[in-house]
């Protein structure tokens, strides 16, 4: 393969990203984000890759979540917060179920660009162009609001810097204290309707008191009150990643320094397509969602093509298929890996196969689903002796009612409440920390499972 340049990616058909109006603007606007600091270092990113290494050898699980797009509109700190809290309690909650270090990495600092289903959207008969993200332009059902500005690039960038600085603090400034973070996952099992996963806390909370007696507290030990958090996008809008790319010195290799790992999404992972030539060329580690029409011939010339050195912890494959698919799409995936001697991280995504129309009108994702397409993930994997390396979920710290169902059941006719996404449907806190408590069991499970089978 011929030198890679972080604009090869020009001469490759592209989809899914905005034809500018302005070409003045757009080459002013990747002048200026050139220039600008990255936003994540070479050594940090090196670092997620091994430990997402670990994750594809069962030594570590990874949890990456958050919004689907990040708003400019809804960005506040609480708002940060809340999210980055409720990743906490459930990392916990899965380590408590794993028994491996939990890996922490945000859908935020940059999750901006959407692919959509559908280049135009039709309401009341008046056809626009799709709502794109906000990078690109904005949800408003107007001819104006849908142009595409490349000048949102430079408030996506100001927007993401301030969220990963504020990230930052959190997970160094004692916010991230074990015993803090647990004793709100004990406030929300206190709850009468929850009181099924108050076992599992309750056990959590002995191992925290009997460190303390062992003289192991946030005051005394670094690993007890601070945690390492990373960031994730889909790499979508090649321009802003073009501009962001900056090369490694202590390396010779690129950087995508828009975020610590970046991701392909289903609707662009063309193996000859403009998004995978990107995101050959980058030492960060790369998401591949696959999908039920990823084809073991795709995968293989991807795996070639995106991690051609077979590096532990470079290619993390996220399974999307939707419930009850997963035996019908993952074995075969599963045999070209095996096929190739590929070593990858399997990870589920259990959101974007499982999303309905609900019948009052709001794209929505039930609870059950959800949770039933992350247990066939688990049980495809016990069968076939591989290994589940974690879960992505789209998910919010508020109060939100987007999804579906879970113990504190929101229903259909409660969409309406607090629908607040710009795009996909998300988990709630209380939702997303059930969830953990029941990945943390099918954890445990797999444990006892493995552990019986060393034993024999
Ligand atoms: C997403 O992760 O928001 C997304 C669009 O996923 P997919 O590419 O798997 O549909
Ligand atoms: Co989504």
């Amino acid at each position: 393969m011929s030198e890679w340049q972080k604009s090869n990616w020009r001469a490759k058909p592209r989809v899914q990203m905005p034809d500018y109006t302005d070409p003045d603007a757009l080459s002013q606007v990747e002048a200026q984000l050139s220039k600008y600091p990255p936003l994540v270092f070479a050594g940090e990113a090196r670092r997620l890759k091994r430990h997402l290494g670990a994750a594809g050898r069962g030594e570590a699980f990874l949890l990456q979540g958050g919004d689907c797009a990040e708003s400019f509109e809804q960005f506040s700190a609480d708002g940060i917060r809340d999210t980055f809290k409720v990743m906490l309690q459930m990392a916990m909650v899965l380590t408590y179920g794993a028994k491996v270090p939990v890996i922490k990495v945000g859908r935020m600092a940059g999750q901006f660009a959407k692919p959509r289903s559908a280049p135009t959207e039709v309401v009341n008969g008046v056809e626009l162009p799709s709502y794109r993200g906000d990078i690109i332009n904005e949800l408003a059902f107007t001819p104006e609001a849908r142009i595409p500005d490349p000048r949102k690039m430079l408030q996506a960038y100001t927007q993401a810097a301030a969220t990963l600085n504020l990230l930052r603090a959190f997970s160094t400034g004692g916010f991230a204290d074990m015993s803090r973070v647990h004793s709100w996952t004990l406030g929300f099992t206190n709850d009468q309707d929850v009181q099924k996963y108050s076992e599992i806390a309750d056990r959590i909370q002995d191992t925290i008191d009997f460190m303390g007696a062992a003289g192991i507290t946030a005051d005394t030990t670094h690993e007890f009150s601070t945690v390492e958090f990373y960031t994730s996008h889909e790499g979508l809008l090649l321009e802003y990643e073009e501009a962001l790319t900056r090369l490694d010195s202590t390396s010779g290799n690129w950087l995508a320094g828009s975020g610590h790992m970046i991701w392909i999404g289903d609707r662009t992972r063309q193996p000859d397509g403009a998004h995978v030539e990107y995101c050959r060329g980058v030492l960060n580690p790369i998401g591949l969602k696959c999908g039920p029409t990823t084809t073991a011939e795709d995968l293989k010339v991807l795996m070639a093509k995106l991690n051609p050195d077979n590096e532990e912890g470079k290619l993390t494959l996220i399974a999307r298929f939707g419930a009850g698919k997963a035996g019908e799409h993952l074995p075969r995936l599963i045999q070209a890996v095996r096929e190739e001697g590929a070593k990858v991280t399997w990870v589920c995504d259990p959101m974007h196969g499982n999303t309905i129309k609900s019948a009052s009108g709001y794209k929505t994702r039930p609870f059950d689903l959800v949770l039933r397409e992350v247990r066939d993930f688990f049980a495809v994997h016990q069968a076939e002796g591989t290994i589940p390396g974690g879960v992505h979920f789209e998910m919010t710290g508020q109060d939100v009612t987007e999804c579906t169902g879970g113990v504190r059941a929101v229903t259909d006719e409660d969409l309406s409440d607090r629908y607040h996404t710009a795009c996909d449907p998300r988990l709630n806190a209380s939702q997303s920390l059930e969830l953990a408590f029941l990945v943390a069991e099918e954890l445990s499970k797999l444990r006892n499972t493995q552990r019986r089978r060393a034993a024999v």
